[in-house]
């Protein structure tokens, strides 16, 4: 459309429709080739081979393209959770059914670290290592990590938080998957460390009759 409409411009303005002045000049240039014309050959060589190699890295990616694995904790059970004030440590017993599913097709998961942590206003209070395991195509694995213990939680806010969240009858604790992962497909395996798995649980106060409401989790992997 755009070329119809120049030559009706270049008709309108002399016979030609054609303008010499460029051609000339790039014949010109052609059959003087000096070293910055090898340059040039050989940028557009250069050019090239990126294209060509983005393109089948493009299809390469559609075709395998992971998907986000699929978190969830269907269960939380906390039976203690008590912070003092005067000595600021935390006292705490926390232990959870997770699910991890893998919803790839041809995709398959060596999780070979497997780390949880626990966070409270912002600061971690306690972790647990949980095993390795290899995850098939399409196949979900259940987690159950837990936290027992007693464990010093300093922060300015940490006392004000508690007593509220108490009061509301409600915490809300952070439980994190660190995991260092290999991923497999056909033949290759990838090493992959970014990693980032956030659960954001709303946990009944002990004793209270409230129920835990199973939680998705934030999953920022691929
Ligand atoms: C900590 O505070 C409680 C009241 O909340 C008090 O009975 C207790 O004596 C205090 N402990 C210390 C070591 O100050
Ligand atoms: C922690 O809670 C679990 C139930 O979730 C219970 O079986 C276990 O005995 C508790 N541990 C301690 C030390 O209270
Ligand atoms: C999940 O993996 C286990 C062992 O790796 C296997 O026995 C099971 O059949 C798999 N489940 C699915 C749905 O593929």
């Amino acid at each position: 459309m755009s070329n119809s409409k120049q030559g009706h411009l270049n008709g309108a303005y002399y016979g030609p429709p054609v303008p010499p002045t460029q051609s000339y000049h790039s014949v010109g240039s052609r059959s003087s080739c000096g070293p910055c014309c090898l340059l040039c050959t050989l940028f557009k060589f250069i050019i090239s081979i990126v294209i060509i190699v983005g393109i089948i890295v493009l299809v390469i990616w559609l075709v395998f393209r992971p998907n986000e694995v699929k978190v969830y904790v269907g269960t939380a059970s906390l039976t203690q959770f008590a912070f003092s004030s005067n000595s600021s440590n935390l006292q705490y017993n926390l232990s959870l059914d997770m699910s991890i599913r893998n919803p790839n097709k041809r995709i398959s998961i060596y999780y070979d670290y497997v780390e949880a942590r626990a966070l409270y206003d912002g600061s971690r209070f306690a972790y647990d290592v949980l095993p390795t395991f290899y995850q098939g195509h399409k196949n979900t694995t259940m987690l159950y990590p837990a936290f027992q213990g007693t464990n010093l939680l300093l922060g300015d806010s940490v006392a004000t938080t508690y007593n509220r969240e108490k009061q509301e009858g409600y915490y809300y604790v952070d439980v994190k998957l660190y995991t260092r992962l290999r991923l497999k497909v056909w033949i290759f395996k990838i090493h992959y460390n970014k990693q980032k798995i956030d659960c954001s649980l709303k946990l009944p106060v002990p004793g209270s009759s409230a129920k835990f409401e199973g939680t998705k989790c934030d999953v920022d992997l691929f």
